[in-house]
C-alpha cells in the first residue's frame, strides 16, 4: 500500500505484507499481515509512531523520502517487539538528530534488542506529552497487552489512539479503513485469531486496557497490525465478548489417532455430544492450524484431549495441544481427556499435570483399551452426559 493520509498531517507510512505465513515461527498467517507505522506532522516537530519489521524497510523509508521528510524531530515506539521497532536503529541512522521517545520500561528492552545507546532516548510516562505543535502526543501505559512495556499513544487534537498490537489484526489488504468489521467476517475472523494468539493470556489486563479505551473515546483507532477502525464500536465490543468471562456452550476436541482405536472414540463422542445439543470444534493435530484452535479456546466451555498411549504417555500432538491450552489461559471451565492404551501408561497424570496452572474443572476422564467395544460406548456415552450436566449447571445449554 502507498503511502495514505489519514488527517490533516497524518500519514500512513508503513507496510503490508501479503506474503508472510507465518509469524515468531509459530503463528500462521493466512491473512498476511501488515506493519503500520504513523507520520505525524506538527508546525514545530515530526513524529513517526512505530517502524516496520526490519523485511520492510525499504517501504518504510521510500515513503519518508516521498513525503520529503528531511528532518525528524521523533520515533515514538508503542511496543519494544522487532515487528514494529526493528527499523528504529535504520531510521536513526537516516536522521541521526531523531530522539527514540518512550517509557522507560520500553527503552531498556529497546537498548538490550536492538543495542540503541542511551543518548538516543527522551523518556516519557503518562505525565509527559510532548507537542509537536498544534499537535499533542499524550502516553497511555498499557502494560501486559501483551509485553510489559507496551503503552498506547494518544494524538489529542485529532482524537486519535494509536494502539500498536492491541486491537490489531494480522491482515493484509489494499485499503486501509474497515468501517465496521461485521461487515467483513475476514476482519472479524483475522482479529479474533490475533485476540486469541496474542492477548488471550492476558485477558484481565485486555479488560483494564478496553477501559482506558472507553475512557479516551478516540474517533479513530489505530492500530500497527491490521486496518484502522472508524467504528471503533465494532472492535471494542468484540473484545469485550472475547475477555468476557462468558463461555459458550461448545466443545472443542482435539484429537490425534495413530491406528484407528482413538479416530473410532472420538467420532462415536463427537455424535454422542451433538445428538445431546452441544456444538463440537473437531480437530486433527496432525494438521491442525493453530490459529484455528485458538481461536476456539476464545469461547468454548469445554476441552477435550483426544489421544493414544505412546511410550507410557499422551502423543505429543495431545501433549503439544494442551501445552498450547496452558499457555493460552482461555477461559474455558471443564476439561476431559478421552483415548486408548494397550497396556498401561500415565496419559492422564501427565496431560492433568500440564493444566494444574489453569483453573479447569476435570471431568472425569475415558481411556479405552484396545479397540472400543459396546461397553466401551457406554461409557462415552456417560461422558457426554456429563459435560451436559456441567454446561447445564452454569447455564449456558440452550
Ligand atoms: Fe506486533 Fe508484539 O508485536
Amino acid at each position: 500500500m502507498a503511502i495514505e493520509k489519514i488527517k490533516e498531517n497524518i500519514y500512513y507510512v508503513g507496510a503490508q505484507d501479503f506474503e508472510r505465513r507465518i509469524f515468531d515461527e509459530l503463528i500462521p498467517l493466512p491473512d498476511g499481515t501488515s506493519y503500520n507505522s504513523y507520520l505525524v506532522k506538527g508546525s514545530e516537530k515530526i513524529a513517526l509512531i512505530d517502524t516496520v519489521d526490519p523485511t520492510k524497510r525499504d517501504v518504510l523509508i521510500n515513503n519518508l523520502k516521498e513525503l520529503n521528510i528531511e528532518r525528524l524531530d521523533y520515533i515514538i515506539p508503542n511496543h519494544a517487539e522487532q515487528d514494529h521497532s526493528g527499523c528504529i536503529p535504520d531510521i536513526l541512522e537516516l536522521y541521526p538528530e531523531s530522539r527514540v521517545v518512550t517509557n522507560s520500561k520500553c527503552k531498556t528492552m529497546l537498548m538490550d534488542l536492538l543495542l540503541i545507546p542511551d543518548e538516543k532516548f527522551i523518556t516519557v510516562d503518562e505525565k509527559k506529552p510532548i507537542s509537536l505543535g498544534g499537535k499533542t502526543l499524550e502516553f497511555i501505559m498499557a502494560p501486559w497487552v501483551h509485553w510489559p512495556e507496551t503503552m498506547f499513544t494518544y494524538l489529542r487534537e485529532d482524537n486519535i489512539l494509536f494502539t500498536c498490537d492491541f486491537l490489531g489484526a494480522h491482515y493484509a489488504s489494499d485499503t486501509l479503513w474497515v468501517e465496521n468489521g461485521k461487515e467483513s467476517s475476514r476482519i472479524y475472523n483475522a482479529a479474533k485469531r490475533y485476540y486469541a494468539e496474542i492477548m488471550m493470556p492476558f485477558r484481565t489486563n485486555v479488560k483494564k486496557n478496553l477501559e482506558k479505551v472507553g475512557e479516551l473515546n478516540p474517533s479513530l483507532i489505530a492500530a500497527s497490525h491490521g486496518p484502522i477502525y472508524r467504528n471503533k464500536r465494532f472492535i471494542v465490543e468484540a473484545y469485550k465478548d472475547w475477555s468476557s468471562d462468558e463461555v459458550k456452550n461448545e466443545v472443542i476436541v482435539a484429537y490425534v489417532s495413530m491406528h484407528g482405536s482413538t479416530k473410532r472414540i472420538v467420532d462415536y463422542f463427537v455424535e454422542s455430544l451433538t445428538r445431546k445439543g452441544i456444538s463440537v470444534k473437531l480437530f486433527n493435530l496432525t494438521n491442525v492450524d493453530v490459529g484455528e484452535l485458538s481461536m476456539t479456546l476464545v469461547d468454548a466451555a469445554t476441552i477435550v484431549i483426544g489421544t493414544p498411549t505412546v511410550l507410557a504417555g499422551a502423543h505429543p500432538s495431545a501433549l503439544y495441544a494442551t501445552y498450547l491450552v496452558r499457555v493460552l489461559k482461555p477461559k474455558t471451565r471443564f476439561v476431559s481427556i478421552i483415548g486408548s492404551y494397550g497396556w498401561g501408561g500415565r496419559t492422564v497424570e501427565q496431560l492433568g499435570d500440564l493444566l494444574s496452572n489453569l483453573k479447569l474443572e476435570v471431568i472425569e476422564p475415558v481411556i479405552i483399551k484396545g479397540y472400543p467395544r459396546e461397553k466401551d460406548f457406554e461409557l462415552l456415552d456417560d461422558l457426554a452426559d456429563r459435560v451436559v450436566a456441567k454446561h447445564s449447571e452454569i447455564g449456558i445449554l440452550i
